[in-house]
């Protein structure tokens, strides 16, 4: 049975994934981390302790202590907080994940580090994005998502330690709000349209992006760890996703159920921007091919659920 550390525990994927890996892999098998007291659904369930990832002692000394064999690596600021403080993203990302890839190295620990659509940049190809590509990203938290999947790449070559990783696109949920990303419109949209039928969004009505349900994140990020390493060509990281939206797509699944929903439009100059640089669409195959990746929900089936939860 593994035993498992999860970095970043109570933001928007830890919430999903914590009680799924406690379902598979046995509640007291894993260990919640984050910088911050969490609720009692979190510590309750299964072992909790307050950890800055950015300190590699600590980061050591828990791992030790749980004996731990798989890190889930998910503390990171994302795109938009990001942009406010770059210097912060990049002492969060970097720092945690260089003392997490350390502690692995030291003590033979597996890795999962999300990566994101964020990698990509203006220059890349937008529809469909390669698997290889071009990534010049224009914003920090791009860079630190580059720098990281390279990062996780070199300690697999260097020192065999087993990292594995996806490209994330915007992850649609409800429960824990997202944490600050380019594409946490998609989320407000839903608890918008529910408590007053109407949403004012940041980004323009035809931004489309790539998007993905939670319930499929959690499956990549617990697949892509039990995948056959000897059929992995790819580790750091797996394009992946489930849909493609726009404002107006989005709004237009939801009006299908609340049907005086109305969307209008106050565009931040920051996320829209950050959004451009990012796909239309990411081609996933290498994920389908080398570890099975087939996801579940589509844009309709998504809507139903979120809305159907909200309700
Ligand atoms: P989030 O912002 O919701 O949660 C991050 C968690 O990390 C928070 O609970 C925060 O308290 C914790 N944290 C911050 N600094 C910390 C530190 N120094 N030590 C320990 N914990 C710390 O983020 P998320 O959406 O759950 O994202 C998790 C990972 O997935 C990140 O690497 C992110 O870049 C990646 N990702 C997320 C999305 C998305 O749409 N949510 C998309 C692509 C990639
Ligand atoms: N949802 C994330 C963000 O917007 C993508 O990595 O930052």
């Amino acid at each position: 049975m593994k035993r498992i550390l999860v970095t970043g525990a109570g933001g928007q994927i830890g919430s999903w994934l914590v009680p799924k890996l406690r379902e598979a892999y046995g509640d007291d098998n894993v260990l919640a981390t984050d910088v911050r007291h969490l609720g009692t659904e979190m510590t309750d369930a299964g072992p909790f302790q307050v950890l800055d990832a950015t300190d590699p002692r600590a980061v050591g000394q828990a791992v030790m202590r749980h004996d731990a064999d798989v890190v889930y690596h998910l503390a990171a600021i994302l795109s938009a907080v990001g942009e406010r403080d770059p210097r912060l993203a990049w002492h969060v990302n970097m720092t945690s994940l260089e003392a997490v890839l350390e502690v692995a190295r030291e003590q033979k620990c597996a890795v999962f580090t999300p990566s994101s659509i964020g990698v990509f940049g203006p220059e890349t190809p937008k529809s469909p994005t390669p698997q290889d590509t071009l990534m010049r990203p224009a914003t920090i938290y791009g860079i630190t998502k580059v720098a990281g999947e390279l990062l996780c790449d070199y300690y697999h070559a260097k020192y065999g330690v087993d990292t594995r990783g996806v490209r994330f696109p915007g992850l649609i949920s409800y429960g824990a709000p997202p944490g600050g990303g380019t594409t946490d419109w998609a989320v407000d949209i839903f608890y918008q349209a529910v408590a007053h039928g109407r949403y004012t969004c940041f980004l323009g009505p035809d931004t489309q992006l790539d998007m993905m349900y939670m319930p499929d994140a959690v499956t990549a990020a617990m697949q892509v760890m039990e995948a056959d390493p000897a059929k992995l060509l790819h580790r750091n990281a797996f394009n992946v996703t489930g849909m493609q939206l726009a404002p107006e797509t989005l709004a237009a699944e939801i009006r299908k159920h609340i049907p005086g929903f109305t969307i209008d439009y106050d565009i931040d100059p920051v996320r829209q921007g950050i959004a451009e640089s990012w796909p239309d669409r990411i081609d996933d195959t290498a994920a389908r091919e080398e570890w099975g990746w087939d996801p579940a929900f589509g844009a309709a089936a998504m809507t139903e659920d979120m809305l159907k939860h909200l309700k």
